[in-house]
């Protein structure tokens, strides 16, 4: 057998072997699942559809609502391990502070798959994170800026994300390194509307305030689209038209964000699926058929949308996946 040959029937062998693994009866599993609250429609889908991913494999899901509070994700999390779980998803609302935790979680055998946002500890602590790539997110919504406005000033405020959550550090980041070099383009104000709707309003308000009732302000970046609905709002009590006078970019694809693509009362959005924990149950399944290490980083797609794209047809696609 040449060489060539071998390598590929080893490929052909690997690719059964694992395809083995994810076929995997992992029915009665009990894994615990730590989310962090309710904060976005985004948030609220990923809750639901891991419940279905759960419920088609027959894995028995323990879901804990930690209310925003790293304290009680690491209380739900010290259950779940005293309970003696098989796994344990866990959504982190900030990066840091995670060591111990993590720790006790390993000493006791229980794999940790981190789902949508990261933590800043060592990676032997959990088996994966199945994540979008945030600073691209960023990038991509920077981008779409960038060739939106051409050479044209343009005043941007920002609507930060939680503060100390991994998609608001990184998503800033992202949007940052896209507008560098585009000295027509400032971020102006840049607050935390801690990803919700409600907040999202209330600091736009304040930004209209400070930028001349808003006739300064060339577009809002939010980091979810939850905050760009509660943005939108703000911009039409002031008596400004959305997606005209003031551009409104955004992440997360929700389907009220493509009612207002629609309405041309917002320009983009970006992707974020809620399906992390489909991802994460398959790898779990080939870890416990046969010990499969998964790569460290499983990373969804992060996809632009505009009004060219169909935006009544997202909303369709969309608004009964539990948003
Ligand atoms: O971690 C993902 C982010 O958390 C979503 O973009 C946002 O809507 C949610 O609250």
């Amino acid at each position: 057998m040449s060489i060539i040959t071998k390598l590929a029937v080893a490929a052909s062998l690997a690719t059964a072997l694992s395809s083995a693994a994810l076929a995997q009866d992992i029915s009665g599993k009990v894994v615990g699942f730590s989310q962090i609250g309710s904060e976005s429609g985004w948030r609220a889908a990923e809750t639901s559809v891991t419940r279905q991913e759960a419920e088609a494999r027959g894995v028995d899901l323990k879901f804990a609502d930690a209310q925003q509070k790293q304290e009680n994700q690491i209380k739900a999390i010290r259950g779940f391990i005293a309970q003696g779980v098989d796994a344990i998803l866990v959504a982190p609302v900030v990066a840091t502070g995670w060591d111990e935790v993590l720790t006790e979680a390993k000493e006791a055998e229980i794999p940790v798959v981190l789902l949508d946002r990261g933590v800043d500890a060592p990676e032997d602590l959990y088996l994966t994170s199945v994540a979008s790539d945030q600073v691209e997110e960023g990038r991509v919504a920077g981008q779409w800026l960038v060739d939106t406005v051409g050479a044209e000033d343009c005043k941007v405020v920002e609507l930060q994300g939680t503060v100390g959550s991994t998609p608001a550090i990184n998503r800033k980041q992202g949007f940052e390194e896209a507008i560098a070099g585009h000295d027509n383009i400032t971020i102006a104000r840049s607050q935390t509307g801690d990803f919700t709707r409600s907040k999202g309003k209330e600091v736009m308000e304040g930004f209209i305030k400070a930028e001349n009732g808003g006739a300064d302000i060339c577009a809002v970046y939010a980091h979810n689209d939850d905050m760009a609905v509660g943005a939108i709002q703000a911009i039409k009590d002031a008596g400004l038209k959305p997606g005209t006078d003031i551009l409104v970019v955004s992440i997360d694809a929700v389907p009220d964000i493509f009612t207002a693509i629609a309405a041309g009362e917002a320009n983009a959005t970006v992707e974020l699926t809620p399906n992390m924990a489909g991802p994460a149950f398959d790898v779990l399944a080939a870890y416990w058929a046969d010990g499969t290490e998964p790569e460290k980083f499983i990373i969804t797609e992060s996809k632009l949308y505009t009004s060219a794209d169909d935006p009544a047809g997202e909303y369709e696609r969309r608004k009964d996946l539990g948003y």
